[in-house]
């Protein structure tokens, strides 16, 4: 074989001010699959991820949450994973541009840039809210649009006429965040010269060499040239690149220049090296493997790095990054790898909220994220294209090829094995089909090719193609016909056996993006569905379990209705038959939150002192709670709480017992009296269907007012 390449793979590192949306689980899923496809071919790959967690935007959302930026990106974070296991997105790290890595090595860039005389400082007046002490950015000054007066228009362009400004060309300018007039201040910038020629020179050539797809060269060669705009406009080339903000900012300071933080776009992208840099001081310190050091892997002259992104982000990838990494002597990308939008419905993204498609709801209700891999995959291609997810559309390409083609070719054939032949597999001669072996081993190199140019579309057309023989043949030699006859006892093994084996192969070239069938298949025929060039036959199978299911209407019904609607439909049998490990106790886990919110929460151990039945109530109790807590003169203080718990519980059951409250909820008021906290219970979400309650009890030690972390 050849040697292993050694390939640093990226995808774009998501904002952690917002949950991930459909657009992201697509990227990450690219990626995801091009890097099993390598290491299939024996490749050594580093696959690294991170929250881009700097910028004004993350600074303000975390001061409306009353959190800390640091608290508030440690929230975001923890929610990640559900989002990455859920689909099989297996990157080798997750970090974070905040880091202590990132810092230093953006701000090492950032004097490689200086000394090599690429760092310009000039002062220039920008708009500063005088209620918040900070300068705005762009989209933080609202006001009438210059050239067509529609309100409320943001201070970099038009959304009525499409217009583009600067913000103080606003009519009328005002701050997004106070509402207060902006007034025009003087701060020193600094900036990332580009216009210097030795970096058009650079970019001219990187940008063109072929690293790119054509598609995108081509956009990215109009950004050098002076020319005058179908508008009107005129570009100017390029221009040097502001990468200084004043504090307050939520992100890196500059060295030698107090109250300055990097623009976030620059230190972003140095986030990728900070995430591979984690990653491999990690494993240097458990000692797993071969370990090798950040500055050592990066100077392997044979090291690839490519970077998956969204065309959104072009500039900042083929202009500002690798011009950052040449001119500080760093390594540039091997390649960008650009794709377009995901629109759901032909509905076009939102950056912020994503589509209708959520991907959390989806997961919840028991939809199989193999599914939403394959139906991508058929989309996908190696050009920057949008696709759309249409889900008539997903149902057929998952029910009738996947499952109707694919699938089908194993449950066909191991039933006869398992009954008929102990699960033993027999060589397939000439005459049983050889020839169609031949045929799908043939297949290897092209798809391999498909898998490598990121063609999976193509991928996936030529496996069901290669499906569609393999039914053909089950057509032709009709295995039901010969399992009655005694005499056709043989030619029945070899149709079976070379099903088997067919189906292992096509598993194989289905493997990176379908990575937890695979599995199943490896368990299923002992066969390894990790290498590429595998070729043995199988030998002998396991009881066949059911691979994978078809898509259910009702599921893509319940998966684009309104939020109160889903929740019904993810009751229906069927659905909790599907999900039900996706639905604990009847319910999605709830959206993440971080410490700090549950901190919020003052949960005490509580002794129930007092216990009655409410007159007029079947459902209530009225509970008098010791937590603790006593008046001036040391007596105790108690509280009263009415819980809906009547039917689980007799006052006897419960006088005397400890239980746990919420001791901070605000009073309510209700018919029958002042409820001053809750006590918390289990229950299924469908009580109807699954009754029950049930109240929680310390351990024995616990003593009331203690509080509950
Ligand atoms: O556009 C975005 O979502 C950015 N957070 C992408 C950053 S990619 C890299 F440069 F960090
Ligand atoms: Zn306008």
């Amino acid at each position: 074989m050849t040697r292993p390449r050694k390939l640093f793979v990226t995808t774009a590192l998501p904002y952690a001010n917002g949950k991930f949306h459909i657009g992201h689980i697509m990227e990450y899923i690219q990626a995801d699959i091009w890097v099993r496809f390598q290491r299939m071919q024996g490749h050594e790959v580093n696959f690294v991820c991170a929250d881009d967690a700097h910028g004004a935007p993350i600074m303000i959302a975390a001061e409306k949450a009353g959190l800390t930026p640091q608290q508030f990106v440690a929230g975001i974070a923890a929610g990640r994973p559900q989002y990455l296991n859920g689909f099989h997105i297996a990157f080798d790290n997750w970090h974070s541009t905040d880091a202590p890595e990132n810092h230093a090595l953006a701000q090492q860039i950032y004097r490689d840039l200086k000394a090599n005389g690429l760092i310009a400082s000039k002062t220039i007046a920008q708009f500063f809210d005088p209620e918040k002490g900070m300068f705005l950015p762009d989209r933080y000054v609202l006001g009438q649009c210059p050239k067509c007066h529609t309100p409320d228009q943001y201070g970099d362009n038009c959304e009525a006429c499409g217009a583009v400004y600067a913000p103080t060309d606003l009519i009328a300018p005002r701050s997004a965040l106070s509402g207060a007039t902006p007034v025009l201040k003087n701060a020193e910038h600094f900036f990332f010269r580009l216009s210097d020629p030795r970096c058009v020179a650079f970019l001219e050539s990187w940008t063109q060499d072929g690293r790119l797809q054509p598609e995108v060269a081509n956009k990215v060669k109009e950004w050098f040239s002076v020319r005058t705009n179908p508008d009107g406009s005129t570009s100017e080339g390029l221009g040097d690149w502001d990468i200084s903000r004043d504090a307050p900012y939520f992100g890196i300071e500059i060295p030698d220049a107090p109250g300055k933080y990097f623009y976030v776009w620059l230190d972003a992208p140095v986030g990728y090296l900070a995430a591979l840099k984690n990653l491999l001081d990690k494993r240097s310190a458990q000692a797993q493997g071969e370990s090798i050091s950040f500055a050592d892997y990066m100077a392997q002259p044979a090291l690839e790095q490519y970077h998956f992104i969204g065309k959104d982000i072009v500039t900042f990838h083929t202009l500002f990054w690798p011009a950052m990494l040449h001119f500080s002597g760093r390594k540039v990308p091997d390649k960008i790898f650009v794709h377009g939008f995901l629109t759901v419905k032909e509905e076009k993204m939102s950056k912020s909220r994503g589509t209708g498609l959520d991907p959390l709801k989806y997961l919840a209700l028991g939809m199989n994220p193999e599914w939403l891999r394959y139906y991508l995959a058929t989309k996908l291609s190696g050009k920057n294209e949008d696709i759309d997810f249409n889900p008539s559309d997903f149902m057929a390409r998952v029910n009738s090829d996947l499952v109707g083609k694919y699938i089908n070719i194993a449950s066909r054939a191991a039933g006869f094995l398992s009954k008929r032949f102990a699960g033993q597999l027999t060589h397939v001669k000439p005459e049983g089909g050889a020839a169609l072996m031949h045929v799908l081993h043939a297949a290897a190199l092209p798809l391999a090719q498909c898998y490598e140019d990121r063609e999976y579309g193509k991928a996936m057309r030529e496996i069901m193609v290669l499906a569609d023989r393999v039914n053909a043949y089950v057509d032709a030699n009709k295995p039901w016909e010969l399992a009655k006859n005694p005499l056709h006892e043989q030619q029945l093994h070899q149709v079976c056996s070379l099903l088997i084996n067919a189906f292992a192969v096509l598993t194989r070239y289905l493997a990176p993006v379908l990575p937890q069938l695979a599995q199943a298949v490896q368990g299923f025929t002992g066969q390894r569905m990790t290498h590429w060039q595998d070729r043995q036959d199988v030998q002998s199978i396991a009881p066949y379990e059911h691979l994978m299911q078809r898509v259910d209407e009702a599921q893509l019904l319940a998966l684009f209705e309104p939020a109160a609607e889903a929740a019904k439909a993810a009751q229906t049998p069927d659905a909790i038959e599907n999900s039900a490990s996706q639905l604990p106790g009847g319910e999605a886990i709830a959206p993440t939150i971080s410490i700090d919110d549950f901190a919020k929460i003052d949960l005490r151990i509580a002794k129930i002192v007092n216990c009655e039945a409410v007159e007029g109530s079947t459902k209530l109790l009225r509970l008098t709670l010791d937590v603790g807590e006593s008046d001036a003169h040391g007596r105790l203080l108690t509280r009263n709480v009415f819980s809906g718990i009547a039917s689980a519980y007799t006052p006897e059951d419960l006088i005397g017992q400890l239980t746990v409250m919420v001791a901070n909820l605000a009073p309510r008021k209700m018919k029958f009296g002042l409820s001053e906290g809750m006590v918390l219970a289990a229950s299924h979400a469908d009580d109807k269907a699954q009754p029950g309650i049930y109240i929680l009890k310390p351990w024995p030690g616990a003593q009331p007012g203690m509080r509950i972390h």
